[in-house]
């Protein structure tokens, strides 16, 4: 099977080139990069226009599989992956059952492979249960093929209980992603703490809860030599605090949602939860801080923190309903309108933290568009005009802040070890 992706300008942040080419492709992997190729392919993608990008990678999606299939399932989110542009999709934990053993992880990772969609790696939750109190198998499930650990939803409070689960990640080689929230400051708060969210009645989450946090992992990350990955950084001082570990030398990459690099609490319209997530949405200080750091490169990833919930859950109001919201069918267009659109990130910039610093950070081989590699890729149109509406979501979850929202960029066909797994109409 021969596919050639025509006519498109191929995005490499292997060695930095954004060139006109033509991408060969047979037997999963990418066969030749040059223009004007003459062959007989039995497939041909016209990427007139388009960026041929490596397959873009989210480091932090919520499947809700096993366990609250009525939200997601593998093959739902499977769907949404391909649709957003997404050809490896990483796992968290906090699934019903936990996964905290090698039986769960394997349940996931042969789900995925009998969808066959996108690839799904599977983390594997720090402690037993999520309860805080004793680690999981890591041991197990590193033999199972999880790409990290992580107690995502939930924070380990227990710091020596921590540092120890970052030695055995140090001694396995795989990296420890941070849900950074301090648990006995939270006390019921659902949006940020500032003036407006307290006349609305709701309690508030002040900055610290997230940094106190962040700062302790840091110096965990320096004590172990851990390679630290800090989930959905939502304020200005995380920034901070990144960048001065970086110069430490420390052992720390971050991640962004698209969420918050553009609303602020100022943005929630009431009392609709569709604008609820955890870490809440902050303030323009801190929005512009993390555009700030994603332009430095202070901060590496962009990633969704896909929550799906249902129709239903989210409909009782801010008070009552559960934190999160979908993102991997919107992100890469929310990317290209606010932040490469209006000269925050270039468009190598955009696949860097899309696609190669992901693939780094998690020691895949992938996020490059280079002969010989696997053919993951993601054929990007960066000025196609949309309406974001929910109901053409692939996803079961309709929980978005984005609905009805007017942006630029559009996924036109993923590629994922070679075979066509979404096709633009
Ligand atoms: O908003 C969130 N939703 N934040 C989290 O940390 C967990 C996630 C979920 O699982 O719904
Ligand atoms: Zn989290
Ligand atoms: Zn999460």
């Amino acid at each position: 099977m021969l596919l050639l992706i025509q006519n498109g300008t191929v995005i490499n942040p292997g060695d930095h080139t954004e060139e006109k080419a033509d991408v060969l492709v047979e037997d999963g992997k990418i066969k030749k990069i040059a223009l004007q190729q003459k062959v007989k392919a039995d497939r041909i993608i016209n990427a007139e226009d388009c960026y041929v990008m490596p397959g873009f990678i989210d480091m932090h999606v919520h499947l809700r599989d096993p366990g609250q299939e009525d939200k997601e399932t593998v093959e739902t989110a499977s769907l949404a992956a391909v649709h957003g542009g997404f050809t490896t999709i990483v796992a968290m934990p906090n699934t019903k059952p936990v996964v905290d053993n090698s039986d769960v992880v394997n349940y996931v990772h042969n789900k995925a492979k009998d969808v066959g969609l996108a690839h799904v790696l599977q983390t594997g939750a720090i402690t037993r249960g999520q309860r805080g109190e004793e680690l999981s198998n890591i041991e197990d499930m590193v033999e199972a093929g999880i790409p990290a650990i992580s107690e995502d939803g939930k924070t380990v409070m227990n710091a020596q209980l921590y540092r120890e689960a970052m030695t055995l990640a140090v001694k396995y080689d795989i990296p420890v992603l941070a849900h950074c929230e301090d648990a006995n400051m939270v006390k019921g708060g659902i949006v940020n703490a500032d003036k407006d969210m307290e006349k609305m009645g709701f309690a508030g989450i002040s900055n610290s809860v997230e940094d106190v946090i962040a700062a302790r992992d840091i110096m965990l990350a320096k004590d172990t030599g851990v390679a630290l990955h800090l989930c959905h950084c939502s304020t200005k001082d995380s920034v901070r605090l990144v960048q001065l570990a970086k110069q430490e030398g420390i052992r720390v990459t971050a991640e962004v949602c698209p969420h918050h690099f553009i609303l602020t609490s100022e943005d929630i319209p009431g009392n609709d939860a569709n604008f609820k997530m955890n870490p809440p949405l902050r303030t323009k200080k801190d929005v512009e801080a993390l555009k700030e750091g994603l332009k430095a490169d202070i901060m590496d990833v962009i990633a969704t923190d896909h929550a799906p919930h249902t129709l239903i859950e989210k409909g009782v109001g801010m008070k009552k309903a559960p934190f999160g919201i979908v993102g991997l069918e919107t992100v890469a267009a929310l990317t290209m309108t606010e932040l490469v659109d209006k000269g925050y990130l270039t468009i190598m910039q955009m696949a860097e933290k899309m696609s190669y610093h992901p693939a780094k950070i998690l020691g895949l081989d992938k996020g490059v568009v280079e002969e010989g590699k696997p053919a993951d890729l993601v054929v990007f149109n960066p000025s196609k005009e949309y309406v974001i509406h929910p109901e053409e979501f692939y996803s079961k979850g309709r929980n978005t802040p984005f609905a009805g929202r007017k942006v630029k960029g559009m996924v036109m066909a993923t590629v994922v070890d070679g075979r066509v797994v979404y096709e633009k109409g």
